[in-house]
């Protein structure tokens, strides 16, 4: 069965039909061909899908796209303002949090949310607000350094 849906992405409006069983991220990618956000494990086990719906972190391959009928949607892609990386962005890149970037977008959306929430999260903070977020590579150190520093520059 399909649906019509009304929804903002990245600030752009879009009307289009997605089918019962679609999610959240096979509209990302295949019908707006926003690829930031990854399939990993399609179960909500490793947060590479992480997007904003309405504000809120969502594992966006356990969301279905039906549930994004007049809602807001913010993907990694949404991030940059005009071209320019977010203090956060540009604080990954200046702290080597990225290996093979696979995690690196769903971390990006979990970690604006938390600085959203918390401007100046301790270190204990950032890593629970990333509790979802799986990295094979890293080790984890250098995204948190990344986080706490853009915290200190206070803009994300
Ligand atoms: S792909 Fe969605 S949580 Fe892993
Ligand atoms: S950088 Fe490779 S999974 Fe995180």
């Amino acid at each position: 069965m399909k649906h019509e849906i009304d929804c903002i992405v990245n600030d752009q409006a879009h009307h289009l039909t997605v089918a019962s069983h679609e999610t959240l991220l096979c509209m990302l990618r295949e019908q707006l061909g926003l690829t930031g956000a990854k399939n990993g494990c399609a179960t909500g086990e490793c947060g590479a899908c992480s997007v904003l719906l309405n504000d809120e972190v969502v594992n966006s391959c356990l969301v279905l796209a039906v549930e994004a009928d007049h809602a807001t949607v913010v993907t990694v892609e949404g991030l940059a303002d005009e071209g320019e990386l977010s203090t956060l962005q540009q604080s990954f890149l200046d702290h080597s949090a990225t290996q093979c970037g696979f995690c690196t977008s769903g971390m990006l959306v979990a970690a604006t949310a938390l600085l959203k929430q918390a401007s100046r999260p301790d270190v204990n903070a950032v890593r629970a607000g990333l509790a979802g977020n799986l990295c094979r590579c890293t080790g984890y150190d250098d995204i948190v350094k990344a986080i706490m520093a853009a915290s200190r520059a206070r803009r994300t």
